[in-house]
């Protein structure tokens, strides 16, 4: 247990400071991020905001003194040329991300991303020097069937193709707790248990490569529950989405920490 706990510490990439992200998805204005960020309240953890492209220039000259880091929601898998539409890594460079969300399950469904996509866009981002944070996570089905971790384990080995040793966040986001795939339901997050179990899998699979981590959860994170889940040693940080919407419970659940 104690070493476990040692090398835990030792591999974290944060040294203690749980990282809190809000993925505002295709949600707000530009002026009500503006406002957003504005009212943002500081606390212990590191604060960042996935933001829609269009809203990163206007949200970097408003953060002024405040220590809140910008987030891609995306990126493109291509470095620079004729890609219609795309966004680059050298752009989201520019533009003052420090994060860039990959793969998130509604990218794989919505999108078709596939894989090798999300290899090509993690490698990207690594060349410019802007942390990928890697999602990861079964869906409903899978989950039914006792196939968990053979999914991460080959989302994470796909992922991370020809990639050691460079700071990470890898965000396990199951997919039946995400708040978009519960419509109509009592929407709930994963139990304490399959986050601990499924965080420490993560771990055990990337700590002999990677000595720069963090794994953070996603998956209708809110006020209500934020405490029990961000007080786990096992869970470095959150993927907020819906509950980040407004800064009133985005700033509860940066306070729970
Ligand atoms: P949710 O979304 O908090 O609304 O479940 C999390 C995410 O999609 O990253």
């Amino acid at each position: 247990m104690k070493s476990r706990n040692m090398s835990h510490a030792a591999r974290s990439a944060s040294g203690g400071t749980k990282v809190i992200i809000a993925n505002w998805k295709m949600n707000l204005s530009i002026n009500e991020g503006i406002k957003y960020i504005k009212a943002l309240k500081k606390g212990k953890a590191e604060i960042a905001i996935a933001a829609p492209f269009t809203f990163l220039a206007d949200l970097k000259k408003n953060i002024g003194n405040k220590k809140i880091k910008l987030a891609g929601q995306d990126v493109s898998r291509y470095e620079v040329g004729a890609y219609t539409g795309e966004v680059s890594a050298n752009m989201l460079k520019e533009a003052g991300c420090a994060y860039c969300l990959v793969g998130h399950s509604e990218r794989r469904i919505y999108f078709q991303e596939n894989d090798r996509e999300i290899n090509q866009k993690v490698k990207n981002l690594l060349q410019y020097k802007i942390t990928p944070i890697i999602c990861v996570g079964e869906n409903a089905e899978q989950r039914k069937k006792g196939l968990t971790k053979q999914i991460i384990k080959a989302q994470l080995l796909a992922a991370l193709q020809g990639i050691k040793n460079v700071p990470l966040i890898i965000a396990y986001e199951p997919v039946w707790a995400i708040s978009t795939f519960q419509k109509g339901k009592n929407v709930k997050s994963a139990g304490i248990f399959d986050i601990i179990a499924i965080h420490n899998y993560i771990r055990s699979l990337l700590e002999t490569k990677f000595m720069n981590i963090r794994i953070i959860y996603g998956g209708t994170v809110n006020p209500e529950n934020s405490q029990a889940i961000l007080s786990l040693k096992e869970v470095e940080g959150a993927l907020v989405g819906g509950a980040s919407l407004k800064v009133s419970s985005f700033n509860a659940i940066i306070q729970s920490t």
